[in-house]
C-alpha cells in the first residue's frame, strides 16, 4: 500500500467524501496539460478540470514562471491599510473584463467566501439607507457554497441538513425553463411585493453542483428586470461559470440586465490558488462610501489578494489572450454537441445537455434520490477511475468540464470511455 495513500487515510478527512475503510485517496505527484500522474506511475486525464478550477492545465509553464518571480517580490502582505501592484492590477484588468457597470471589487479566499461578501453586503446596503431587509431569494436546486451564508442560500437538503435550524430564512423559486418560466416570474414577484427581500441570488445560466442543469440568457434577463423594478438587488454567482464554463469569459456576458453583484473564484487564478472577488457597482459601493463608521463593511481574511493568488490570476488573465483560450472553448463546444448526438441515442441516457466547456448527460436511474445514496454515481466515478479518467457524476448526471488546454485525442479518449461505461451499465 502506498505510504502517502495509508497516512492520508489516517490522518486527513476529506471533503464530500464519505468515510469507506476499503477506500484510498490516489496520491497524485504531477500535473502536465490536462493530464495528473499518479504516484504508482498511472496517469489520469482531468475531465472536470480538478472541480472547475484548471483552465489553461496544470504546472502551465508560464503561470510557474510567473509565479517564480512574484516569490522573489512579495509572498503576502495585511491587506488593511496596505496595498499592492498584483491586487490593483488585476482589479483593472477584472472590472475591464466585466465592462459595466461594475466599478469596485472586495476580495476573499474561495467561492463561499466572495458569495458571503456579497450577501453581507447586500443584507448591509439596505441597512445603511435605513432600511431592513432580512431575507433573500434563490433557485431551488441551487449551490453556492459551505459557508453559512453560502449554505443558507443553496437547496435545503441533506448536505446541509444537519444546520437547517441555524440558516437565515430564503424563499425559493423554480429553476426557469421554457416551460415554467411564467409561473416562475410570478412567483418571483409574489416575493418581491413583500418589500423584505435584500437581494436575489442566482447562478446564471449553468446550476452546476445542482446537477449541471441549464437555462437561457432570456430568461434570466427578466427576472433581473422585474427585480430592478422592484428595486431588490441581484447576484450572479458566476464561481462556476466564469472563465468560459458557458462559452464566454462570464455568463452574465450572455445577459442585457446586468446584476448588482458577481462573485468569481475557481478558475481565476487558473487553478493554481484559492482566490475569491466580488465585483459590485458604483451604487453599490457609494452606500460603504461614508463617515459613517456603522457603515463600513467589516469583513476580511488573513490572507485577502495574497500577492501570490493575484499574480496567478494576472497571468491567467494574459493566457487567455495568448493562447486564444475563447477560440479553444468553441473547438471543445462543438466537438461536445458532435459527441452529443451520440450520446442521446443511448438507451440509458434520458437527456444531453452542452453549453461551452460543459457537456452533461441524465443517466436513466430507477434511484429517485439525486444525490444521496444513489449507487449508480459511485458505480460510474470507479469505472472511469478504472479507465484513467477523472469524471465525478453528480447523482446520476455524468459531466465533462475539461481545462481549455485538452487534446483532441483526450477529449476522444474521455467520450470513449463514457460509451464503454455506460455500455456495461446494468440497471
Ligand atoms: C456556484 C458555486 N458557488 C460557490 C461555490 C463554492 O466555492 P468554493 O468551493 O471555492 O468555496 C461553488 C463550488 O462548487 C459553486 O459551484
Amino acid at each position: 500500500m502506498s505510504y502517502w495513500a495509508s497516512l492520508d487515510r489516517k490522518l486527513i478527512m476529506h471533503p464530500f467524501t464519505r468515510f469507506r475503510r476499503e477506500l484510498l485517496n490516489i496520491p497524485v505527484v504531477r500535473g502536465e496539460g490536462a493530464l495528473l500522474h499518479a504516484e504508482d506511475g498511472s496517469t489520469y486525464v482531468d475531465a472536470i478540470a480538478s472541480w472547475w478550477v484548471n483552465l489553461h492545465g496544470h504546472a502551465h509553464p508560464y503561470i510557474n514562471a510567473q509565479l517564480k518571480q512574484q516569490l522573489d517580490e512579495l509572498e503576502h502582505v495585511i491587506f488593511s491599510g496596505f496595498t499592492h501592484p498584483p491586487a490593483v492590477k488585476l482589479a483593472e484588468q477584472l472590472l475591464g473584463k466585466l465592462g459595466s457597470p461594475y466599478q469596485q471589487i472586495f476580495y476573499s479566499d474561495n467561492g463561499s467566501t466572495a458569495v458571503e461578501v456579497a450577501i453581507k453586503m447586500s443584507i448591509q446596503y439596505w441597512k445603511n439607507i435605513g432600511e431592513n431587509r432580512p431575507r433573500l431569494i434563490a433557485f431551488q436546486n441551487s449551490y453556492h457554497g459551505d459557508t453559512f451564508g453560502a449554505m443558507a442560500v443553496s437547496e435545503r437538503d441533506v448536505f446541509t441538513e444537519p444546520f437547517h435550524q441555524h440558516l437565515f430564512e430564503v424563499v425559493y423559486i423554480p429553476y426557469p425553463t421554457e416551460e415554467n418560466f411564467n409561473q416562475v416570474l410570478s412567483a418571483l414577484e409574489n416575493h418581491l411585493q413583500s418589500h423584505d427581500i435584500a437581494a436575489f441570488i442566482f447562478e446564471p445560466l449553468i446550476q452546476g453542483a445542482g446537477g449541471m442543469r441549464m437555462t437561457f440568457a432570456a430568461l434570466l434577463d427578466e427576472l433581473i428586470l422585474v427585480c430592478k423594478k422592484y428595486d431588490v438587488l441581484t447576484i450572479a454567482d458566476e464561481v462556476m461559470t466564469g472563465f468560459f464554463k458557458t462559452g464566454t469569459c462570464f455568463a452574465i456576458d450572455h445577459l442585457t440586465n446586468k446584476p448588482d453583484f458577481v462573485c468569481i473564484s475557481k478558475a481565476l487564478t487558473g487553478g493554481y490558488f484559492p482566490l475569491g472577488v466580488t465585483a459590485f457597482t458604483e451604487t453599490i459601493a457609494k452606500v460603504f462610501q461614508s463617515e459613517n463608521i456603522r457603515h463600513t463593511f467589516y469583513h476580511g481574511h488573513s490572507f485577502t489578494a495574497n500577492p501570490l493568488a493575484c499574480r496567478a490570476a494576472l497571468a491567467s488573465l494574459e493566457l487567455i489572450e495568448l493562447e486564444y483560450t475563447a477560440e479553444k472553448v468553441q473547438h471543445i463546444f462543438r466537438m461536445h454537441q458532435q459527441a452529443a448526438k451520440d450520446f442521446i441515442s443511448h438507451p440509458l441516457i434520458t437527456e444531453v445537455r452542452t453549453m461551452g466547456l460543459v457537456l452533461a448527460m441524465d443517466i436513466q436511474t430507477s434511484f429517485q434520490d439525486y444525490f444521496y445514496n444513489n449507487p449508480i454515481r459511485d458505480v460510474l466515478y470507479r469505472e472511469f477511475i478504472r479507465r484513467g479518467i477523472i469524471i465525478r457524476p453528480l447523482g446520476n448526471v455524468v459531466y465533462v468540464l475539461p481545462p481549455a488546454c485538452i487534446t483532441d485525442e483526450q477529449l476522444n479518449r474521455i467520450y470513449a470511455a463514457m460509451h464503454e461505461v455506460l455500455d456495461q451499465l446494468k440497471m
